[in-house]
């Protein structure tokens, strides 16, 4: 946690993730008195006091999504392919879904005792976090990035093999929905997460060249048990996070630039005298959706056509003293390289059509 104590002498912690937020909102509001399943999503800054490293920061964003009221393995698989399907959108390969089941807390008191008896005499060796972790969570000592702590760990039992029947037949069904879906995934009973409220699912997309660097993308899973300890009823969720500035990272690396979305369909190119038409016609085109980006400047043409091609426009518009004085424009469709004159009423009509709308 990112704690620090303020000039009024308040002790002050920064938000260090979303799903927390969320749960609260959701039960402050009460919204599990509406249909459910209720979904989420956000978009925010999040805050960890960590030794500072590449892809480990102090402040950074995670995206995530929450989806509240069912058990139900579905809502489990549409969340992980959602994530999935994003990073497939951003062109990022070489990515492996890695996923676990945590067990609920009957089955894992099962596993805590056995894995507590397994470490017990190599506790004197463990790191100090993880001394904390024996007693608290031991099942955290499994992913404790010590590189003594893994040798420590290494043949400790593991919690997929303690599942009670419920929790084994809903982790076959999680699975199942996934290989319904065709992705691909592997099974990494290593997956604790670093967060204490899972049950059952946990999920990690991690770079497959990772080696320890930390990197993973976005991770998530379920937890049965949040919303009622912030008194709301007995209600399941499952989401997750994706940190961004790791995707941006990734995505700068394995394609050389982060793929942007085009930035304005149109842009307009005012030649002489002529801010006033250039203007009329933005508003026209604004009017009617068009994302539509014009000089503010009295810039050169070639600056104009550098800035259409910064904002990778598909259609620039052209106005001249010519065209203000005939009500008309120049309108070029800048993929197939055409040319065309039309009148003021039917530049709308003429940017839909090459835009294909
Ligand atoms: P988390 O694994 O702690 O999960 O964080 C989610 C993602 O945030 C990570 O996979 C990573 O991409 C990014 N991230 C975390 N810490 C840092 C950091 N110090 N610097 C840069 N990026 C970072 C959660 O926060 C859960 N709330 C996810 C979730 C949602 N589980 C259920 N619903």
């Amino acid at each position: 946690m990112y704690t620090f104590t303020d000039k009024g002498n308040r002790s002050i912690t920064l938000k260090p993730e979303g799903t927390s937020p969320v749960v609260r909102a959701f039960t402050e509001h009460k919204l599990y008195a509406g249909v459910q399943p209720n979904k989420f999503y956000y978009n925010i800054p999040c805050f960890r006091y960590e030794k500072p490293q590449s892809g480990r920061l102090r402040e950074f964003h995670q995206f995530g999504i929450e989806t509240f009221g069912t058990m139900d393995m579905m809502a489990d698989a549409e969340c992980i392919s959602l994530g999935y399907d994003f990073l497939q959108e951003m062109g990022i390969t070489d990515v492996e879904l890695r996923i676990n089941s945590v067990g609920c807390p009957e089955c894992r008191k099962k596993h805590r005792e056995a894995l507590r008896e397994f470490l017990k005499p190599k506790y004197d060796e463990l790191c100090d976090t993880c001394k904390d972790r024996f007693d608290r969570n031991p099942m955290r000592i499994i992913d404790c990035k010590s590189p003594i702590c893994q040798e420590l760990v290494a043949g400790a039992p593991m919690m997929i093999d303690y599942l009670c029947d419920d929790c084994r037949d809903a982790f076959e069904q999680l699975k199942a929905n996934l290989n319904a879906m065709g992705i691909e995934y592997v099974v990494d009973p290593g997956i604790v997460r670093g967060l204490d409220y899972y049950t059952n699912t946990v999920f990690e997309a991690v770079p497959v060249d990772d080696e320890g660097q930390q990197a993973t993308l976005f991770g998530g899973g379920q937890y049965d048990g949040l919303v009622n300890s912030f008194n709301g009823p007995d209600y399941a969720g499952v989401g997750f996070g994706m940190g961004i500035e790791r995707l941006i990272n990734l995505s700068v690396e394995q394609n050389g630039i982060c793929p942007v979305k085009r930035t304005s369909d149109v842009y307009i190119i005012s030649l002489g005298d002529v801010n006033d038409y250039s203007l009329k016609i933005a508003e026209r085109l604004r009017d009617n959706k068009i994302v539509t980006a014009l000089d503010l400047s009295a810039r050169s043409l070639k600056a104009q056509f550098k800035s259409s091609d910064r904002l990778q426009s598909r259609v620039i518009v052209i106005v001249g003293e010519d065209e203000k004085t005939n009500n008309t424009a120049v309108i070029k469709d800048t993929e197939k390289k055409e040319h065309f004159n039309v009148n003021f009423d039917e530049v709308v009509n003429k940017v839909k059509e090459i835009l294909g709308e």
